[in-house]
C-alpha cells in the first residue's frame, strides 16, 4: 500500500510546499495538503494542528511542516502527545532525525534553506531507518506527565 503523508505550511512555505508534493507524487506517495496556497499571512498554528490530529489519529503515516524558521511549527506540533516533530536544515540532520529520534513530523525552515537542501532533508528522512536501542528508551522518556 502508498505511503501516505500531510504536509503543512504557513505564507512563509508556500513555493517549497508545492515543490515537495510533486517530489513525493513522483516518488509514489499520496500527499494531503493542509497548508495554504497563498503567500498571504497566516498563523502557522491554524494547520500545524489539523496535521498533527491527522498523523495520531492513524489517517496519515508521517507530516512534513514548512515555516520560516521552522520554530513555530515544531512547537505547536509537539504539543500533540503521538507527535515527534524534528526541525532539520540539513541532510546529515535529516537523517539523525529519523536514525536518533524517529521523527514522524519532517519540519524544515523554508526561509533559511535552498529548495535543493529541503528535497535532500525529505528523501533522506524518509529513507533512513529508526536506530531503536538507546534511542528507543530516550523517546519513549519525550511525553512528559509534570
Ligand atoms: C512568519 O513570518 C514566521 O513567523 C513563521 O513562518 C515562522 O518562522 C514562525 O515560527
Amino acid at each position: 500500500m502508498n505511503m501516505k503523508l500531510g504536509i503543512c505550511n504557513d505564507h512563509a512555505g508556500v513555493e517549497y510546499k508545492f515543490a515537495i508534493i510533486k517530489h513525493l507524487q513522483e516518488r509514489g506517495i499520496e500527499v494531503k495538503n493542509f497548508g495554504t496556497d497563498t503567500t498571504d499571512s497566516m498563523d502557522y498554528t491554524d494547520v500545524a494542528h489539523p496535521l498533527a490530529s491527522a498523523v495520531e489519529s492513524g489517517e496519515l503515516e508521517k507530516g512534513i511542516a514548512l515555516c520560516g524558521t521552522g520554530n513555530g511549527m515544531a512547537m505547536s506540533l509537539n504539543h500533540h502527545k503521538g507527535i515527534r516533530a524534528g526541525l532539520a536544515w540539513s541532510k546529515e540532520i535529516g537523517a539523525l532525525v529519523k536514525q536518533h529520534n524517529n521523527a514522524n513530523v519532517l519540519v524544515m525552515p523554508a526561509r533559511f534553506i535552498s529548495l535543493e537542501t529541503a528535497l535532500e532533508i525529505v528523501d533522506t528522512w524518509l529513507d533512513e531507518e529508526f536506530a531503536g536501542g538507546r534511542h528507543e528508551r530516550r523517546i519513549a522518556k519525550i511525553p512528559f506527565e509534570g
